[in-house]
């Protein structure tokens, strides 16, 4: 052990050549921002998730929808990337080929410099037109009763985020499962590893022959079928590992 890392997977890092993450809501905790369960606190107390994010939710009340998510935008905005970010957009520097999949849609990957960063779930920065999915370009107005228009579509700007029962983007979802079966080390951090289709890729990743890393506090059901499960806090182990990596 380096520390806390094990020694073995320092050597496997170090001959590794294709790199693939898989990140979730854990990696942006220490960033303070909450999961999505956790964020249903305040205003927003008696409301299901299920309740704010689907789209028969938006179409029966889009301004109470819209506001949710203004206020997670927010929220976002004003979070800083942490460690753990830093330590993987570091990371990526070091290896020819490096994609990570990410279930946030905070953007805070892209904030601590990640390049090849693939959003499974959208980002809460953007919006489109719900009728056509064009992406509105420049600021995002301020709602009003109902929610703005797309200026060129005249269609209803609506978050542009993944919802309960919608398509994950074809083409995000092909690349990402691509990584996982091409890389030589992949890991999981900070996903509880039970929303399909993204809790498939460090599986895919496993079968493929990667060796699979988790990083997370509490055990999950993938922990069983990792190489190497890392239990602690992304934003102390990522860090840890750079620095095994320079030891
Ligand atoms: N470092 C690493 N992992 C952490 C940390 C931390 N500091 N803090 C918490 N975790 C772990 C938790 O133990 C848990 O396993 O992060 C995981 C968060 O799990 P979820 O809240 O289920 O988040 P996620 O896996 O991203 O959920 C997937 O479900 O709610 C939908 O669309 C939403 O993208 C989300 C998806």
């Amino acid at each position: 052990m380096v520390g806390q890392i094990p020694k073995e997977l320092v050597e496997e890092l170090r001959k590794a050549k294709k790199i693939g993450v898989l990140t979730g809501a854990g990696i942006s905790a220490e960033s303070k921002i909450p999961t999505f369960r956790d964020a249903m606190t305040g205003l927003w107390a008696s409301f299901s998730p299920e309740e704010l994010a689907t789209p028969e939710a938006f179409a029966r009340n889009p301004k109470m929808v819209w506001d949710w998510y203004a206020f997670r935008r927010d929220m976002c905005a004003k979070a800083l990337p942490n460690p753990g970010h830093l330590a993987l957009a570091e990371l990526e520097k070091r290896y020819e080929q490096f994609t990570l999949t990410t279930q946030n849609v905070d953007g805070l990957h892209q904030r601590a410099g990640s390049q090849r960063v693939f959003e499974l779930h959208g980002s809460i920065a953007r919006v489109k037109c719900t009728d056509t999915g064009r992406l509105l370009e420049g600021e995002i107005p301020e709602c009003d009763e109902p929610p703005p228009l797309h200026p060129e579509t005249g269609g209803l700007l609506r978050p542009d985020v993944v919802w309960f029962g919608e398509m994950l983007p074809a083409e995000v979802l092909q690349e990402s499962a691509k990584a996982a079966r091409n890389a030589d080390v992949y890991f999981t951090i900070g996903t509880s590893a039970l929303v399909y289709p993204a809790a498939a890729l460090p599986v895919e990743a496993q079968r493929a022959g990667a060796t699979v890393v988790e990083i997370n506090p509490t055990e999950t059901p993938f922990s069983l079928l990792a190489t190497f499960s890392l239990r602690g806090k992304a934003g102390e182990i990522l860090p840890a590992l750079l620095a095994a990596l320079d030891d």
